[in-house]
């Protein structure tokens, strides 16, 4: 052994000692996209975290095309990294691209989104909150502030997704205990702000500037927001002539909630690092059954 080696050598030693660990874990992780004011922060976070916990993560923005997360996957799976992260667009069409990574024996974990998939065995676990809940809660708020009697406007998320599917049912539920609640007119934004304000302009159009409507539910904030403008623009006045509540509870609406523009919003946690990381990590040390899902909480805010 040469003096230089045994220097190299000593230096890895010391660098392990310091940071507990030999070398950083490879993650891939294929992101949704940027719709929105919830998804960027929720990058940003995934992004700063993994420096906190020593990851090597791979990055990959499918700009809301599930066809450019399967490229992402098969590209994470070809590069041999340690786990891959998805939190997929839609919940179907997962089966073939799972099955590849797990005959490559790259364990996956889904945050945020879900999949629909027969075999669960797929996935490790899905670390993520529960849409469904989140649904009802806003239900619940809304049928406790229209007394259980209101017409409401939806706007829905991506048609497919997980968000958009399970805050319906969650929000349906909710209201269903209440025979003079219904929706009377629902559509899709997209999660977008431009997407809430085209549809609200169609629901101000088909509904005579709102007539008799008590409620907008959007399952998102962005939606809301454009929903808002188209509200304003038409002379209404949201949050007073209909009562507005949504999902996520990013920056924007805190805004609105503060200038009574918007009535609720239930909590989509953005900094959800600390949650995903440690239970991959953990996992990569001792590979072991995990919860099949792994839920981080919700919690709603109305305007003061
Ligand atoms: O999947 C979570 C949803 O996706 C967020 O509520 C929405 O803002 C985003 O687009």
């Amino acid at each position: 052994m040469t003096f230089k080696s045994t220097l190299a050598g000593a230096a890895i030693a010391v660098a392990t000692l310091l940071t507990g660990t030999a070398s950083a874990q490879t993650i891939g992780f294929s992101q949704v996209g940027s719709e929105g004011d919830w998804r960027p922060a929720f990058s940003a976070n995934m992004q700063e975290s993994a420096k906190e916990y020593g990851v090597d993560l791979k990055f990959a923005n499918a700009q809301g095309k599930q066809e450019e997360q399967l490229r992402a996957v098969r590209a994470f799976i070809a590069q041999g990294v340690d786990a891959i992260i998805i939190a997929p667009v839609v919940v179907t069409g997962w089966d073939q691209v799972l099955k590849e990574a797990k005959e490559a024996k790259i364990p996956v974990f889904l945050v945020d989104r879900d999949v629909d998939v027969t075999d669960k065995s797929l996935y490790v676990s899905r670390i993520s909150a529960d849409f469904n809940l989140e649904g009802k809660m806003a239900g619940e708020w809304l049928a406790d502030a229209s007394k259980g009697s209101c017409k409401i406007v939806e706007l829905q998320g991506t048609t497919g997704s997980a968000p958009a599917i399970e805050r319906k049912k969650g929000f349906e539920t909710a209201i269903s205990k209440f025979p003079n609640m219904q929706i009377v007119a629902t559509q899709s934004g997209e999660f977008t702000t431009e997407g809430g304000k085209k549809v609200m302009e169609a629901f101000i159009k088909s509904t005579d500037n709102l007539k008799g409507i008590c409620a907008s539910f959007a399952h998102n904030d962005n939606m809301q927001l454009g929903a808002i403008q188209a509200m304003k623009e038409a002379g209404l006045k949201p949050g007073k002539d209909v009562l507005m509540v949504s999902v996520d509870y990013v920056p924007a609406i805190k805004d609105a909630l503060a200038k009574g523009e918007a009535n609720a919003s239930v909590e989509l946690r953005s900094a959800v690092g600390k949650y995903i990381y440690p239970v991959i990590l953990d996992y990569l040390k001792n590979p072991k059954d995990l919860d099949k899902w792994i839920v981080i909480p919700s919690a709603i805010h109305t305007a003061k």
